[in-house]
């Protein structure tokens, strides 16, 4: 859908001051996307043609991270400053003859939903207002701007923290910092707005007061959901606002019909998918672009980043990144699966057990204390305990390949480059260096000697040699019986 009538214009000049941070503020990241991110995919579903999004702090970084958000255009503000000036700049880079609807977002307010902009544009609409806000009751407003109402209960002006009143201060309504305005009402209240101030700034906030004493109607939308007006000046907001927003992705998915043993210690960013019947058990980390398939368990204690878990898997006490799971797959307890790793259906990765950008084939076992990478292993594969592909020679990362229904004795080390054939196998503690052929057993390590009498001859007095002499005599017992 698009909307030739509405343009957003999103504030992000500031300077973000009290995140303390070299990262600018909207750049900070909570649920899988930054601040900003979060503004731009509400405003976008709202289907304007025209976003723009004011940039002046750390511009650069900022005006980087919209090539994720094709058509949305930066415009730079000047040195003035406060949200007034850029608010102006924003509309000012509207088409001149431009008569819609503003949207003004903040982007350090990422948590309103979608549904709370288009009932703020129902309503604005269906008013003919001038503006229309949104209020939130906070129980405890501090730091924000307070909503004023007149006696009649209409709104009539925003008063800031540092400017208000004892009474004023009172006043637990606050203006989460989202607008609708008429474009040619606001660009006129906006050439009026000045800096008299306890900042020194152009407040857009101070456009409602000169709306409503020109005459203009100013209409009210309560946020349906307090929490979501939170807006992230510091780490301790942001550290709010995670938390609010992974609630509220959690809530989701358990409508959907995952089961999540312990939201609280869940965190499962907005960016990521789950189908229904998945199992997600405490301590579990789901980011990024996840995808879980139906049916699949996932944790306890286990990061899944930007992979994909197919249905009926489980991932067990397991760190997960850039890796893609079959269907029915077992990885964990304590694997680690890396950039690359793919394993098909049926396909197991135990106990501490590392894989990197190697695909492991249906059905095939990995299952205890191995590293494999940079290899290609079959189907119905069983590396023994303690498999290594030594694929690194200081200089080159070589391949190993491991043909169908391979199995390895404990201990091998494959020094890559190295093939073995389909149905090779290898003895316990083999050095592969040279490819092995289809079916073939491969043994590398030297038959065994047994040194008789060597502890007592070399280590007389000491416990083992005791410990010798009192088998000598077990078992000189037992022939005398
Ligand atoms: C602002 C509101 C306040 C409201 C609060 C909600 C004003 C004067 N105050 O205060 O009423 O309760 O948001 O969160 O508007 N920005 C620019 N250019 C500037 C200054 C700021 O683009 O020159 C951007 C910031 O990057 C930020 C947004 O505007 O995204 C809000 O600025 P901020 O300084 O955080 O305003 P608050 O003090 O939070
Ligand atoms: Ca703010």
């Amino acid at each position: 859908m698009t909307e030739q009538n509405l343009a957003i214009v999103v504030l992000a000049a500031g300077r973000g001051t009290r995140m303390k941070s070299a990262t600018p503020k909207v750049l900070h990241r909570i649920g899988g996307r930054t601040l900003l991110g979060h503004v731009l995919r509400s405003a976008e579903s709202l289907g304007a043609e025209l976003v723009r999004v004011v940039v002046r702090h750390e511009r650069d970084l900022i005006v980087e991270s919209l090539a994720d958000h094709p058509g949305v255009v930066a415009v730079d503000q000047d040195e003035v400053p406060g949200t007034g000036r850029a608010a102006q700049v924003g509309v000012e880079a509207l088409p001149a003859d431009f008569a819609g609807d503003v949207l003004v977002l903040s982007g350090d307010v990422p948590l309103i939903e979608v549904s709370t902009f288009q009932s703020m544009l129902d309503e604005h609409r269906r008013r003919g207002a001038d503006a229309t806000l949104l209020g939130a009751e906070l129980a405890d407003p501090d730091g924000y701007g307070r909503i004023i109402r007149g006696a009649d209960g209409m709104v009539e002006r925003i008063v800031e923290q540092r400017d208000a009143t004892a009474s004023e201060l009172a006043v637990s309504e606050i203006n989460p910092g989202v607008y609708v305005f008429r474009a040619p009402a606001l660009r006129d209240a906006l050439s009026r707005v000045g800096t008299d101030n306890a900042q020194g700034e152009m407040y857009l906030t101070d456009v409602i007061g000169l709306l409503r004493a020109a005459g203009g109607g100013i209409a009210g939308v309560t946020a349906p959901d307090a929490a979501a007006a939170l807006g992230v000046n510091d780490r301790v907001q942001l550290g709010e606002a995670a938390r609010i927003l992974n609630q509220r992705v959690i809530r989701r998915w358990q409508v959907d019909g995952v089961t999540i043993q312990d939201p609280q210690t869940t965190w499962i960013d907005d960016t990521a998918t789950l189908a229904r019947d998945v199992t997600v058990l405490p301590n579990t980390h789901i980011l990024g672009a996840t995808a879980i398939g139906e049916g699949a368990t996932i944790g306890p204690d286990t990061s899944l980043v930007d992979s994909e878990v197919g249905e009926g898997a489980s991932v067990r006490r397991s760190d997960v990144t850039l890796a893609v799971i079959g269907a029915g797959a077992t990885i964990g307890p304590w694997a680690y699966l890396r950039a690359g790793a793919e394993l098909a259906d049926g396909a197991k990765a135990g106990t501490f057990v590392e894989i990197k950008n190697s695909t492991i084939g249906a059905g095939s076992k990995v299952p205890h204390l191995s590293y494999v990478g940079d290899s290609d292993v079959g189907e119905g594969v069983n590396l023994g305990a303690g498999a290594i592909t030594a694929n690194y020679d200081d200089v080159h990362k070589h391949r190993t390949h491991i043909g169908d229904h391979v199995h390895t004795g404990s201990h091998t080390v494959m020094i890559a480059p190295v093939r073995l054939g389909d149905g090779a196998k290898t003895g316990a503690g083999a050095v592969i260096r040279k490819d092995v052929p289809a079916g073939a057993l491969a043994m590398s390590v030297a038959p065994q000697r047994n040194l008789d009498g060597w502890v007592e001859n070399n280590r007389a007095g000491t416990p083992a040699a005791d410990a010798v002499a009192r088998a000598r005599r077990a078992e000189k017992q037992a022939d005398g019986e």
